[in-house]
């Protein structure tokens, strides 16, 4: 079991080790207190993990209430929020008890989300579930929900108060949501880390602890110089611009991290066409891809695309603040103005 701790508004730990939800009652205690503990997970996750969730904490003097919510990205909207702040109401959950975000990135920004609304804030401690949760979406504290216009348009930057990750629950992984969290890790690789990108020709699933603890410290280290994103932390939106389109562009078909790994892709080919990426880099990003089976181009075109990127939240007036690798492990952010999106995203279709 190691222990990383993010410096934010409010410093809290990231626990990491397999077979650690045992200990989570009382990891708890120490983070926020006994009280009140109302879990939100959807209905698989809820099925695999919440009997046993609500049992540990239980057991460590909580009064647990579960709130369960069909699984998928379609879900993180504002029907399933405005559910959540009914049960905690419902719940008489107060100041001083605790949200448990039981689940993957969707549950995790939701509940978060409810947590940063309900009594103008509550405390949330987040306990991923999915790979990709683990090493991104649970740490850093954006939480958010989708509108019609676009993802995560609607959300409150607020820190969890602790972060659970047993990396024993990846055991039931879907293979496609272990492909999701891949595509994260190779990004913390891509952007920061050529060891952990190299070290990624073994699989990732042989080496859970290690890997969730590298991309963790990788994103403390960004969050501690940047929690609010005005400027570096968006180097860990690479691949996420174009993404978050092919997302919405699918209704929510392709998954999370399988847009990512196209948005990389096509940023990373981008980037070498502008000599921005030393030549070779964007083959390797690619070859990383398709060793874990992930997309490496999509089917949509270059000014569907960008039409779709006028409402993602990185947009700054008439640019959009785009990260493009440099080399492997570094990157850089430019302002891409939003009248030539469409051809750097057209230089990076293939
Ligand atoms: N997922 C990117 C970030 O947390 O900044």
């Amino acid at each position: 079991m190691g222990t990383v701790t993010v410096s934010a508004a409010k410093s809290y730990d990231i626990v990491i080790g397999a077979g650690i939800l045992e200990n989570a009652g009382e990891l708890m205690r120490g983070a926020v207190g006994v009280g009140s503990a109302a879990i939100v997970a959807d209905g698989d996750v809820s099925g695999l993990y919440g009997d046993r969730c609500e049992a540990i904490l239980r057991g460590s003097g909580y009064r647990t209430a579960r709130f369960t919510f069909p699984g998928g990205e379609r879900s993180k909207d504002a029907g399933t929020l405005i559910s959540i702040l009914d049960f905690l109401a419902r719940e008489r959950l107060s100041r001083t008890d605790v949200v448990v975000a039981l689940g993957g990135g969707v549950t995790g920004d939701l509940a978060g989300f409810a947590a940063a609304c309900y009594m103008r804030g509550v405390r949330y401690v987040q306990v991923p579930t999915t790979l990709l949760a683990m090493v991104d979406s649970s740490v850093g504290g954006k939480t958010a929900i989708n509108l019609a216009a676009g993802k995560n348009l609607a959300g409150a930057f607020h820190q969890p108060a602790l972060v659970v990750c047993d990396v024993s629950l990846l055991s039931t992984l879907t293979e496609s949501a272990y492909r999701d969290g891949c595509a994260e890790v190779i990004k913390y690789g891509a952007i920061a880390d050529r060891g952990l990108f190299d070290s990624l020709e073994e699989p990732i699933k042989g080496n859970y602890e290690a890997v969730v603890t590298r991309c963790v410290e990788i994103k403390r280290d960004i969050v501690a110089i940047d929690e609010f994103e005005d400027g570096p932390r968006k180097a860990l939106n690479f691949g996420h611009t174009v993404g978050h389109a092919i997302e919405a562009l699918s209704a929510y078909e392709v998954t999370h991290g399988h847009a990512v790994a196209a948005g990389m892709a096509i940023a990373a080919r981008a980037a070498e066409r502008m000599g921005i990426l030393a030549a070779g880099g964007a083959g390797e990003i690619i070859r990383k891809l398709r060793l874990y089976g992930l997309p490496t181009t999509t089917g949509y075109g270059a000014a569907e695309l960008a039409a779709a990127c006028t409402s993602d939240k990185k947009r700054d007036g008439g640019a959009i603040t785009m990260a493009f690798p440099t080399r492997i492990g570094s990157c850089v952010l430019k302002a891409v103005p939003m009248d030539g999106l469409e051809s750097v995203i057209r230089s990076g279709l293939g």
